[in-house]
């Protein structure tokens, strides 16, 4: 019965790996920074060394203000130096509340981001959403600036369809190493829109965001009753819960994608690594593909 799930680590551009399970922090937002720390150090122990934040987490949910979510990330570093060096820091920009995108200024929205974050080098800078408004030169520009003043060593698309990242990739003179598309058992998007082909032709390492669908996947409300019975099946087969098998899912995919896990439960961060003990054959992925769309591929 072949394996479909990786749990070796993932190429993020030639010189960073990181863990097929990687730590989100749009919900590590209003809660003390004695809290947040514990909740990375858990989650830097279970080996998601991808730590994945963006300057306007904290506006939209449990927050209260752009930048609450890095300005807390920079409290943990600044009580915690030493964890730096143990994670591959990620952050994104781009979004501006109220217009809403900005590709135009990502060198002021990165520099904002360092000072929140209080380091001078991001590992990863990802454009959080594609700015329909700035011609992608302009774009390439911003990201050249930014890496030739050592600020960030390399860069991510979020959200943008593949002739968008063509088009950005055309004036770059160094390659994009990510995409984070939105990706669970519920989004199946990126496997038919082109986004997971465009990543294994010039590898880009998927990060697969809300691999839970947001909570959605953790219990079966939310599912038809087709998808809850196929994954209730391979859920007691697997003797496993619905959450692991439905992050287990998002990592069998042959792109390699990483899960990023956004839970704030201490438990629940240290429990995803149980994703990587699941098998997946080729017919469990394909049965939660048709029952999640609910008919038959053809
Ligand atoms: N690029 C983008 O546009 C974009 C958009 C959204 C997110 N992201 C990234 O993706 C990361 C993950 O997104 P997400 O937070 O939506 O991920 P998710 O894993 O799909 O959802 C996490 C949510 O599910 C809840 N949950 C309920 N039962 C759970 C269980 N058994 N196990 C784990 N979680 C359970 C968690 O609650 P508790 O916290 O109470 O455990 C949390 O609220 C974010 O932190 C961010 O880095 C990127």
């Amino acid at each position: 019965m072949q394996n479909l799930i990786s749990s070796q680590p993932r190429n993020l551009g030639k010189e960073m790996q990181i863990g097929p399970l990687g730590y989100g922090c749009w919900r590590l937002v209003a809660m003390s920074a004695a809290d947040a720390q514990a909740r990375i150090e858990t989650a830097l122990t279970a080996g998601m060394n991808l730590i994945d934040t963006a300057d306007v987490y904290g506006l939209d949910w449990g927050g209260s203000a752009f930048g609450e979510a890095e300005a807390l990330l920079g409290e943990v570093l600044r009580k915690a130096p030493h964890l730096r060096s143990q994670m591959i820091l990620a952050s994104k920009g781009g979004i501006i509340p109220g217009i809403p995108y900005d590709s135009a200024n990502l060198i002021g929205a990165c520099d904002a981001s360092l000072t929140r974050l209080g380091v001078e080098q991001l590992d990863l800078y990802q454009i959080h959403r594609p700015d329909l408004l700035t011609h992608p030169a302009e774009t390439a520009r911003q990201l050249e600036a930014l890496k030739s003043s050592g600020k960030v060593r390399e860069f991510g698309i979020s959200n943008h369809t593949p002739s968008q990242v063509e088009a950005l990739a055309a004036h770059l003179p160094f390659a994009l190493v990510s995409h984070q598309p939105e990706y669970s058992a519920l989004t199946l998007a990126p496997m038919f829109n082109g986004v997971f082909d465009q990543c294994m032709a010039n590898n880009l390492c998927v990060l697969a965001w809300s691999p839970l669908a947001g909570g959605r996947l953790a219990d079966t409300t939310h599912l038809s009753d087709t998808l809850a019975g196929v994954m209730a099946e391979i859920c007691e087969r697997e003797n496993t819960d619905l959450a692991t098998l439905s992050l287990a899912f998002c990592l069998a995919h042959p792109s390699n994608p990483v899960a990023i896990v956004g839970s704030t439960t201490p438990a629940r961060i240290s429990a995803a690594t149980q994703a990587l003990d699941v098998t997946l054959t080729r017919q469990d992925v394909y049965d939660i593909i048709q029952a999640s769309q609910g008919v038959a591929l053809p």
